[in-house]
């Protein structure tokens, strides 16, 4: 029985930060799955793969040939780490995610991530759709307010342009997408911990993360 730590939670709010520094104590795999929907959305950017066509992006999602390598992510054999967190490509993302056919696609690529010694999975329904057996269940919220701040740093530091007003839109239209959507609205599993991150650093986080994988790791 392959461990699994599930850490969900909105845009911005430090899900990928906390649940790579988790993993990394641990020495667990990572499923950074925001980032299939990302890669998803480059694919149908790129090829100017309109969104009414659900069937054709469906499919980019399921032949994706990617592969997770340290800090970068290949797509064949160009590294678009970089790429995927513009913030264009992240809008294209919160849209195709609401489509079903899309999320189906990415459904059994997203499984095989499980693999001993365990997986720390980060996302919107990691808890509830993908992993709903998961060890331990983890939603992290941010007020709109941390987490514009926080997607304004992340996207100066990596040379990105930024606005803050743009960004606070964005932010909230993303959110009310998730959270609205028909298929895996955003929401915590009724078994999750609950962790608001407005007021606390990346490693307090990632403490309490470990404390509560702890409590339940040999239940
Ligand atoms: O987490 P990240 O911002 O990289 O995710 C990009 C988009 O993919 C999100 O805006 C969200 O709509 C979608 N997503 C999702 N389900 C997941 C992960 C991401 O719908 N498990």
């Amino acid at each position: 029985n392959i461990p699994v730590i599930t850490i969900d939670g909105p845009t911005a709010s430090g899900k990928g930060t906390v649940a790579h520094l988790v993993a990394e104590r641990l020495g667990f795999h990572m499923l950074d799955s925001g980032a299939l929907y990302r890669l998803t959305a480059l694919q149908a950017l790129r090829r100017e793969v309109p969104l009414t066509d659900e069937h054709a992006i469906a499919k980019l999602g399921e032949h994706l040939e990617v592969t997770f390598k340290g800090d970068a992510i290949y797509l064949g054999t160009e590294n678009v780490a970089h790429a995927i967190r513009a913030e264009e490509v992240g809008n294209m993302a919160s849209k195709i995610a609401a489509l079903p056919t899309v999320r189906q696609a990415l459904y059994s690529l997203q499984l095989a991530f499980r693999k001993t010694p365990g997986l720390v999975a980060d996302g919107r329904d990691m808890g509830t759709v993908i992993f709903p057996g998961a060890t331990l269940k983890v939603f992290l919220t941010a007020s709109t307010e941390a987490r514009a701040q926080r997607r304004y740093k992340q996207l100066i530091d990596k040379g990105f342009p930024a606005k803050m007003e743009d960004l606070l839109a964005d932010l909230q239209a993303r959110d009310a997408r998730d959270m609205n959507r028909a298929v895996a609205p955003l929401a915590p599993a009724q078994d999750a911990h609950l962790l608001d991150t407005s007021q606390m650093s990346a490693a307090d986080a990632v403490e309490q993360v470990l404390a509560w994988y702890a409590q339940v790791r040999h239940k």
